[in-house]
This record gives structure tokens, C-alpha cells and sequence, in this order.
């Protein structure tokens, strides 16, 4: 069920989460399924609603930069100085978590915890109303794109759950993900804050987000799954040269950035802006209006390869592996 979130619906969404119910709800990266983090049976809800496989950790929201610390296991001065330039933003930082007030589940049994402060109003007022932290991974199921708007969340995840709708959403894909647990911070999601702006605070923070990992072979970010983001369709990533060549069957759908060429005989072409951000954040919403089309395949004009466009590129390459 969608609800527009007002008030009214915000406070009852807070009422389902305190009792361990799922509520989906709106972050200004992409929407979330929550369920209160403290809860192994809440959280639960989360894996089987997305099946989601238990050894993919989810990440854990709270409404303030001092609530999420109290969840970190003596929080490092690295974590303070990450914490207190990005939050509330689009940054998870993995820590040593206090075990005690995080579900096993969301952990999936490890001893760290993805901690967020999340910016959207709707997201922080639900979390402060809810007075508990959530966990909560992206509200679609496992593997496929991620949703941006309320109608992307009920596609995904069916009628039954309670969906805020507080509109698209302002990034469009996933937060940045550093892990702060071991001696050396890395970057193991490239996302909406740019490993740039992490290293004006952090000099020293690695780049192992590149690294994707195949199937079936173990992980640090679980997230580095090769296929991830991928709508239930093959995308192919093709450069910009390749693109009036690309064979087409008529019933391809098209991504491509304002100003490229497409073949006449494409059956459904989303344009996106020609900057990241705003590219970013049409990205999903034009993978689903394509899904839902119909179309047998999509083809994507590849990006530059500019370090401005590389957690875009990053969602694309994940996208099109199979
Ligand atoms: O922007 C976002 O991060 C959105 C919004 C809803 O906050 N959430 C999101 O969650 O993208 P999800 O579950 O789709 O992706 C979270 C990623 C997964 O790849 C997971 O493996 C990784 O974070 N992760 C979570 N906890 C972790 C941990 N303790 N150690 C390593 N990776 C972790
Ligand atoms: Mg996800």
C-alpha cells in the first residue's frame, strides 16, 4: 500500500516498525525496506520480503550522527571525522559494531555493521519517530534495480507493504561505502559522495570498489556481486562509436545521454541528462520504464569514463553482467 507521506502515515509507519512490521520508505539515495535493526525476527522479514541471500549484510539507519556511533564498538577517530563531515548524507561506513544492538541478522553474523545517517526529510522524521534505529537494504528484490520512486517499490516487492511515497528520489543510486573496521579505510561502493570528497577528509582511503567479484566466490562487500542493479532484461554496455552499429532486433529499448545518436529502429529510447548527477538520477527510473515496455534487451550508451561518472559506470557494468 502506498501512502503519501504526511504526518499521519509517517507516524503510523513508525507504529508498524516499532512493533517489527516492514515499512518501505524513501532515503535521498534510493528507497529502503525497513525494519527495526534490534529485532532477529523484523529483520528478518527484510531477507525473505527481498530474498535476499543471509549472507548479505545490511546496512543500518539512524537519525543522528551521535545515535549511529552508540552502534559503533568504540567508534575510531577515522569514523568521528567521516561521520561528522557526511552525516546525514549518502555515506555507510562499515565499523566494529556494538553487538548487542544490532540484530545478528542484519549482520549476517559478522561483527561489523554498514552505519548511515540518511538525509532525506522523510527518512529522518520516520527514524526519529520510530525512536530505534533500522536497518534496511534497498527495497527492491535481490539483484534487480533498485527503486526510486514509490511505484518502483511496490512493482518490485508487490501491494502488501507499506510504501512512504516521498517522491523520486534526489541521487538516484546507492550510498558510497567505506569500511572503516580494518587499519586502512577502503572504498568498497563507489556512490553518490565522490572518493574525491572522501580524501579531502581522509587522505589515505583505498579504492577496492572495482573489484568485482564473480559468483559464488567470497567477498568483502557482498555488494561486489558482479550481477547487482540489473533489470530482468540483458543490458548491453556499448561505446558511444559502437552505438550505430549495434544490431537490433526492433524491440530493443535505449539509454542514452542527451546528444547521442540512436539506431531509427530502437523500439523505446530514454534520453538522460549530459551531467552525472542528473543522469544518476534518471538512471533507474528509465532501466524500469524500459522493463516495463516490454522490450527484449536494453543497450546502453557507455558513459566517459571520467572519475566523475564512475559509480554510474560501476551500476552499468553490474548491471550488464550475467
Ligand atoms: O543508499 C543506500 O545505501 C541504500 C539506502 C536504502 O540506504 N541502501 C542500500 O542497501 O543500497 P543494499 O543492501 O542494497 O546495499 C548495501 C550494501 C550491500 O552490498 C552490502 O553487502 C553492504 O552494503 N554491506 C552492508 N553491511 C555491510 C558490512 N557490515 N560489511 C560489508 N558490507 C556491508
Ligand atoms: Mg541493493
Amino acid at each position: 500500500m502506498i501512502l503519501l507521506a504526511d504526518e499521519r502515515a509517517i507516524e503510523r509507519a513508525a507504529s508498524a516498525l516499532r512493533r517489527g512490521e516492514l515499512v518501505a520508505f524513501p532515503t535521498e539515495t534510493v528507497y529502503g525496506l525497513g525494519a527495526r535493526a534490534d529485532d532477529d525476527d523484523a529483520v528478518e522479514r527484510i531477507y525473505a520480503a527481498k530474498g535476499r541471500p543471509a549472507e548479505n549484510p545490511t546496512i543500518v539507519h539512524a537519525s543522528s550522527a551521535d545515535e549511529a556511533f552508540e552502534l559503533a564498538a568504540e567508534p575510531s577517530d577515522l569514523v568521528l571525522a567521516l561521520g561528522a563531515a557526511f552525516w546525514p548524507g549518502p555515506l555507510t561506513l562499515v565499523v566494529p559494531a556494538e553487538l548487542a544492538r544490532v540484530s545478528a541478522i542484519a549482520r549476517a553474523g559478522g561483527e561489523t555493521v554498514g552505519l548511515r545517517v540518511p538525509a532525506h526529510p522523510v527518512a529522518r522524521a520516520l527514524l526519529e519517530r520510530a525512536g530505534l534505529p533500522i536497518a534496511a537494504p534497498s527495497a527492491n528484490r535481490s539483484t534487480a534495480i533498485s527503486p526510486t520512486t514509490a511505484e518502483h517499490v511496490k512493482k518490485s516487492l508487490g501491494a502488501s507493504i507499506l510504501i512512504l511515497d516521498g517522491g523520486p528520489t534526489g541521487f538516484g543510486i546507492e550510498s558510497t561505502i567505506v569500511d572503516v573496521a580494518g587499519p586502512i579505510p577502503v572504498v568498497l561502493r563507489r556512490g553518490s559522495i565522490s572518493i574525491e570528497a572522501l580524501r579531502r577528509v581522509v587522505p589515505s582511503i583505498v579504492d577496492r570498489s572495482e573489484i568485482v567479484v564473480a559468483p559464488g566466490q567470497p567477498s568483502r562487500a557482498p555488494g561486489a556481486m558482479a550481477k547487482h542493479y540489473a533489470p530482468s532484461v540483458p543490458l548491453l554496455l556499448v561505446s558511444a562509436s559502437e552505438m550505430g552499429s549495434v544490431e537490433s532486433a526492433g524491440t530493443k529499448g535505449f539509454v542514452i545521454r542527451a546528444g547521442t545518436r540512436v539506431p531509427a529502429d530502437s523500439m523505446a529510447c530514454e534520453t538522460l541528462p549530459e551531467d552525472p548527477e542528473g543522469y544518476a538520477q534518471g538512471l533507474y527510473a528509465a532501466l524500469h520504464r524500459l522493463e516495463d515496455a516490454g522490450v527484449d534487451a536494453i543497450v546502453v550508451a557507455a558513459p566517459p569514463t571520467e572519475d566523475r561518472w564512475s559509480a554510474i559506470l560501476d551500476r552499468l557494468t553490474r548491471a550488464s553482467a550475467r
